[in-house]
């Protein structure tokens, strides 16, 4: 039997509504601070990603999908969402919008690694990008939405960790310094490290590897190493996080995995600090629409791994919707009654209910059962006395009451019952994404 490819994973009914939760809560956060949604294709000539992301980097050295397509074009999987939303915003024009241009995505994400918890090689991320102003106040304003999204979600003991890593003026100088302190240690460095010291310095930072920590430890500062411009940038970014509200941690050796950024990265990690920690990470990336062949324009923005955040949510046992469930289960005994069940169950639909019909041939007991698996509220009786005297009787699956109701008033009756009992069991107040959204499916 087939099995889903390593490292993916199917999301049944039961997880999908959680994942509903997180996406609308997402959408939710990024709407309240102006951002319109961007949908970009799955892949892309790879040539985006290699010098987007950089071609030095983990992403595009290890971990791309890359494949040629039959027309013989270079094709990858997209290993992120930045790159493509930035080419896309310099194909469509949009810097003769407002700038900045605000924009969110949810999007899924392919990286070829090793799967592990946390770590997958299809995984979701919620991306949020504020392009074409270099305002520190847009570095302020993705970090809060980032941290308003995961507090909302109930998520406790978090850490956003910020650095500033300089920009083309001041980061060349920095990078002599961080090589030459290197290079005396380098028969002490991991084979990474080594290859690091050539290929992308600043990686040698955060290498995890026991032995290279002191090094990194011991090593120079990049916040120490800011040319005036990036200094003063870094300073007023720290003063609206302050006055947002946004705690924050100074992390001297946060560098972040893809060559693009530019003065201000930043992570969010959980209490439990592990290799796989991160939920989520960005920075300003003002070079990466000149890379793209576009004009100067610069950029910041973060994506949250949502296959981590529900992790989290769950570790933390943060309130989530629990599987959706029918409101009705129509019992009908025989096809006479299956075919009388068909339009009382579509009145009821028709008001906003979720019903369904028992299917096969069943006896009453067998058919109630399979009302009780359902998980619905009310179970609607269609025997032969039922479809004689035109009146269903109406079980109410938890109570055990029973009524009967004349199929002319059956949806009405059903549709009032279901909302008080809604209203009583305080529905309304747990995490969205059911009782309301159901109504906002009906109405539509
Ligand atoms: P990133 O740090 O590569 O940044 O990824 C962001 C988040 O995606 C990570 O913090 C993590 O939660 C999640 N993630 C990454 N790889 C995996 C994986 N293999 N499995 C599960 N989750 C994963 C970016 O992607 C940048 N595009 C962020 C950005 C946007 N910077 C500026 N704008």
């Amino acid at each position: 039997m087939f099995q889903s490819p390593r490292g993916t994973q199917d999301i049944l009914p039961e997880d999908t509504v959680v994942w509903r939760y997180l996406e609308r809560r997402a959408e939710a956060t990024a709407c309240r601070f102006g951002y319109g949604e961007i949908r970009t294709p799955t892949f892309e000539e790879t040539g985006l990603f290699l010098r987007g992301v950089g071609e030095a980097t983990d992403i595009v050295e290890k971990e791309i999908y890359r494949f040629e397509d039959k027309g013989g074009t270079d094709l990858a999987l997209r290993p992120e969402g930045t790159a493509s939303i930035v080419r896309a915003y310099l194909q469509h024009g949009l810097a003769n919008q407002p700038q900045p241009v605000r924009l969110y995505a949810l999007i899924t994400a392919y990286r070829y690694d090793r799967p592990q918890a946390g770590r997958f090689r299809e995984f979701r991320q919620f991306d949020v990008e504020a392009i074409g102003d270099d305002d520190p106040l847009c570095d302020a304003e993705v970090i809060s939405i980032l941290w308003r999204y995961l507090e909302e979600l109930g998520l406790r003991g978090l850490s956003v960790l910020l650095n500033s890593i300089g920009d083309p003026v001041c980061r060349p100088e920095y990078i002599r310094a961080l090589v030459a302190y290197y290079e005396p240690h380098e028969g002490e460095l991991c084979a990474d490290c080594r290859r690091r010291l050539r290929t992308n310095p600043l990686r040698l930072l955060d290498c995890k590897v026991p032995s290279c920590q002191p090094f990194a430890e011991a090593a120079p500062k990049t916040v120490d190493a800011l040319c005036e411009p990036c200094a003063s940038h870094f300073a007023d970014l720290r003063t609206y996080l302050d006055a947002a509200g946004v705690p924050y941690v100074l992390a001297p050796r946060l560098v972040r995995g893809l060559d693009y950024y530019t003065r201000t990265v930043f992570e969010v990690v959980p209490p439990r600090i592990g290799a796989q920690s991160t939920i989520g990470g960005g920075g300003r990336y003002d070079g990466l629409a000149e890379v793209l062949g576009g004009k100067h324009t610069p950029a910041v923005g973060f994506a949250a791994g949502l296959d981590r955040i529900l992790l989290n949510l769950r570790a933390q046992g943060c309130p989530l919707p629990g599987a959706e469930v029918p409101d009705v289960f129509f019992a009908p005994l025989g096809v006479e009654a299956k075919r009388a069940a068909l339009p009382l169950a579509d009145a009821a639909r028709a008001r906003g209910l979720s019903v369904v019909i028992g299917t096969g041939d069943r006896s009453m007991r067998a058919r109630m059962r399979q009302a009780g698996a359902s998980g619905a509220r009310l179970a609607v009786i269609l025997g032969d006395d039922e479809l004689r005297e035109r009146r269903a009787a109406v079980k109410d699956l938890a109570g055990g009451a029973q009524q009967a109701v004349a199929f002319a008033d059956l949806a009405a009756y059903l549709a009032e019952t279901v909302d008080r009992a809604r209203e009583g069991s305080g529905e309304a107040a747990a995490p969205a994404g059911l009782a309301p959204d159901r109504e906002g499916e009906a109405a539509s």
